[in-house]
């Protein structure tokens, strides 16, 4: 007989990989709604030009896009940003400033796999439209910091690497690089962290070399691990737009330290995120020892919402993912253990005590408590045996005495004592239990 395996890199959740799933997603949506962000959802499949120049090469070459019946180009969304651009620029005018939206939602790349990296994962993502100005970068990266703290992450678990695209092409242009040599500039730097000096190839290649006082310079640049370094190199080169772009530097930096998270930020240039659309402030999250993937990453694109044909709309935005995430939980002891016990277990004698708590076990679960009993009509020893192993706190006993008396007898399985109250008062007991009173 054949059988059937997932295709390499997709999951599938069994009931305690779905609750830690769901442990995961309920803090991150928590968390966006005190920060006053609202959620929305989107296809799955989309039309394949959405991405294609849009995400960037990389993304490109990792979709799933075939051609459906009706012949169209179609992908899995491989991420959210092009598809909220295309939500928030279809009705823009209409929506109130600032945007603030996020998803938890699931994505699709063809990746070589590897740990915290699959075909399929699902995403955080959390935006923010119509704000030039660094105040969307300070919210958002409040949020994605509270957004791993939630879980009882600290400093010294993860920290966030800020860096910026636009003080990139401006000091770029100020060493007399035009534009598509300053992107191959950037792409190079993608890859440094990994591939050291082999990161230069793809420029050598395309622009015929490279002059060696320009790549000492960059490297030196790329070094920049704080605000003041950052000060004195760009004061050296001087230039308004420089000096504007250090006045956000300032403002963002100075508005987390406020807020108490300075110490989960780092300056670092060495950041340029692989994405095609990212136009200024870029950062990326990581866990403080390096052994895992990316945690999260984001940045701003403001010219991402026209180019999809919305007006010019201004954009910053990151994304989580779950793999690394639940990576980084479970290497610190922070991913709760399965438990899915009942309130309440109910041990039954024969079929005229079924009939008879099959009354109360409707009303507690109406009343909104958890009630299990055993489907089969099973001896007293085997269902004690299940009401222990199940994790319930109280166990409602329906025997053959309890039905002539019209009571129940409910058993405190901690304490191991037992009462009776006559059965029209058994949801008020349990009630009383669990409140405490
Ligand atoms: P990204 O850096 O491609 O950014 O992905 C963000 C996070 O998603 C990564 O840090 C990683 O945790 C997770 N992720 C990405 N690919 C995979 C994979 N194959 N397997 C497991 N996890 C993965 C974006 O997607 C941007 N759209 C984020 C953004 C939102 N920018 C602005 N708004």
């Amino acid at each position: 007989m054949a059988t059937f395996q997932t295709l390499p890199g997709f999951r599938e959740f069994y009931p305690e990989d779905f609750s830690r799933r769901n442990h995961i997603f309920r803090l991150w949506r928590q968390t966006a709604a005190t920060y006053g962000f609202a959620e929305y959802d989107a296809p799955v499949l989309e039309p394949l030009d959405l991405y294609k120049a849009k995400s960037g090469d990389e993304i490109e070459a990792q979709l799933f896009s075939f051609t459906d019946k009706g012949g169209r180009e179609v992908a899995l969304r491989p991420e959210m940003t092009p598809t909220v651009c295309r939500l928030v620029g279809a009705r823009a005018s209409a929506l109130k400033r600032p945007i603030k939206w996020f998803s938890i939602a699931e994505f699709y790349r063809y990746e070589r796999m590897q740990k915290g990296r699959g075909r399929c994962f699902f995403q955080f993502n959390a935006d923010i439209f119509g704000e030039p100005g660094p105040e969307a970068e300070i919210e958002l990266i409040a949020l994605l910091i509270q957004c791993l703290r939630a879980f009882g992450l600290s400093e010294d678990d993860f920290y966030v690497r800020l860096s910026d695209r636009n003080l990139w092409f401006y000091y770029l242009e100020a060493l007399g690089l035009d534009e598509p040599r300053s992107r191959g500039i950037l792409g190079a730097i993608d890859k440094f962290e990994k591939l050291g000096d082999d990161a230069f190839k793809d420029y050598i290649e395309e622009f015929g070399g490279i002059d060696p006082a320009v790549k000492a310079k960059v490297l030196s640049f790329l070094a920049i691990k704080s605000l003041s370094t950052l000060e004195q190199t760009l004061s050296e080169l001087g230039g308004d737009k420089l000096g504007a772009r250090l006045a956000d530097w300032k403002k963002l930096l100075g508005a987390l330290e406020a807020m108490g998270l300075a110490r989960f930020v780092e300056v670092d240039l060495g950041v340029v995120r692989g994405l095609a659309y990212y136009t200024g402030f870029v950062f990326e999250a990581f866990d403080r020892k390096g052994e895992l993937r990316a945690l999260a990453g984001g940045g701003r694109y403001d010219n991402l919402v026209e180019k999809l044909g919305g007006p010019a709309l201004p954009a910053v935005g990151f994304a989580i993912g779950d793999m690394t995430f639940a990576l980084l939980l479970e290497q610190r002891g922070l991913m709760p253990a399965f438990v899915q016990a009942p309130d309440v277990y109910c041990v039954i004698g024969g079929p005229q005590e079924r009939l008879a708590a099959f009354g109360e076990i409707n009303a507690l679960r109406a009343a909104g408590f958890r009630v299990d009993y055993p489907m089969k009509e099973l001896a007293f020893g085997k269902q004690f045996k299940a009401a222990a192993e199940s994790g319930a706190k109280l166990a409602l006993i329906y025997g053959g005495d309890e039905l002539v008396k019209g009571v129940v007898k409910i058993r405190d399985l901690t304490l191991r004592t037992e009462t009776e109250v006559p059965r029209a008062q058994a949801v008020a007991a349990v009630r009383d239990f669990f409140s405490g009173a």
